[in-house]
């Protein structure tokens, strides 16, 4: 336990969890989904474990399960892979989130000897923008008019954090 937040293996049981969190409204606008079946996620799910992604649930101390953080799209070769988290709405807000993410980072550059982690997220995302920055991501490129949320096309930020730059919150 590192702060407020354990990293576990994410189980099959957990799905039905972030089933509801994927159908937030928040969720859908942040990560650009429609609303999804139970089936459709128990797919993803499947779909990056099958493509090798690593995937934690995030327990607060009294062991509720708060979000899921992820790392997929890796290329061990280079040493690089994708981090994605969310929340779930109901735990949004506490600090949960950064220290989910600080530990995942942790896993990623000391125990799957990663190099760089990336991610991308969308300009309307203050409170994730805020968040990766305070962990030392750096905005490497902006894909411009890449997402049409709510009746606006928005940009997508492209964030990289290389392991020589990590520092500790
Ligand atoms: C983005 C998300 C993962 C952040 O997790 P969280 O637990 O809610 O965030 P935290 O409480 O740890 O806050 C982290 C930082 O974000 C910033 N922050 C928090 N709320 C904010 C807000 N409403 N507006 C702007 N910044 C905010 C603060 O800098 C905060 O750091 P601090 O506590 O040291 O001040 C979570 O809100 C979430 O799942 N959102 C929906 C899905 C999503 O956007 N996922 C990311 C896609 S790229």
């Amino acid at each position: 336990m590192i702060g407020k937040v354990k990293l576990r293996a994410f189980e099959h049981e957990d799905i039905k969890y972030l089933h509801k969190w994927f159908n937030n409204a928040e969720s859908i606008s942040m990560i650009g989904r429609t609303p999804m079946t139970f089936e459709e996620t128990e797919q993803l799910v499947f779909k990056m474990r099958n493509a090798g992604a690593v995937i934690m649930g995030v327990e607060n101390n009294d062991q509720e399960l708060v979000g899921w953080v992820h790392f997929s799209n890796m290329v061990l070769e280079h040493g690089r892979a994708e981090i994605g988290v969310l929340m779930s709405p109901d735990y949004r807000g506490h600090g949960y989130g950064k220290f989910a993410m600080k530990q995942m980072i942790e896993m990623g550059f000391n125990q799957l000897r990663l190099n760089k982690i990336y991610l991308t997220t969308r300009g309307i995302n203050e409170r994730a923008i805020a968040l990766y920055k305070k962990l030392g991501f750096i905005v490497e490129g902006t894909l411009r008019q890449h997402s049409y949320i709510n009746g606006k096309y928005v940009d997508t930020i492209f964030m990289g954090l290389l392991s020589q730059d990590w520092r500790k919150m």
